[in-house]
């Protein structure tokens, strides 16, 4: 008789879970920690953040930056300097606010800047991003910690905080 009982109190609560879980995932819609946007890989100069004159370090407001980064195999494109080279480095004055705003367009990279808060995922069709301030002044190291392919260990870049 008792069986029963707790057969249908087993069964009751294992619903009641599922309910609970589904209601989390569908309804609440449960994101990842970093806040993406989607994004075409393969056409991701078609978005304003990624336009090549967009790319790398932009002074938005009186102490406030915008990095956008494209991150490929094996690269941060940090767009141009005014001689039409690659940036390869990027300085940022001590005590900014800085949003960095990445995307990929092959595979999944790391986004990490060894010594501060900023580590990001790097995933084709979204956009990762994450906003900061610049506490300590140093040189820190922007690099990829996430294996993709023959080339990782060479994918970096350098941040100034100064
Ligand atoms: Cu990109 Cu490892």
């Amino acid at each position: 008789k008792y069986e029963k009982l707790w057969l249908i109190f087993g069964v009751g609560s294992l619903i009641l879970f599922l309910v609970i879980l589904a209601i989390g995932a569908f309804y609440k819609e449960i994101h990842p920690p970093s806040h993406m946007d989607t994004i075409d890989p393969k056409n991701v100069q078609e978005h304003e953040s990624f336009k090549e004159e967009n790319l790398g370090l932009r002074q938005v407001g009186e102490n406030e930056y915008i990095v956008n980064v494209l991150s490929s195999g094996f690269y941060y494109d940090l767009g141009k300097d005014e001689n039409d080279k690659a940036v390869n480095t990027i300085r940022i004055p001590v005590g900014a606010k800085v949003l960095f705003q990445t995307t990929s367009t092959d595979v999944v990279h790391g986004f990490q800047i060894a010594g501060t808060n900023v580590n990001m995922m790097v995933e084709p069709g979204h956009i990762s991003t994450l906003e900061t301030v610049m506490q300590k002044p140093g040189t820190y190291t922007l690099l990829c910690n996430e294996y993709c392919g023959s080339g990782h260990h060479y994918m970096a870049a350098t941040v100034e905080v100064f």
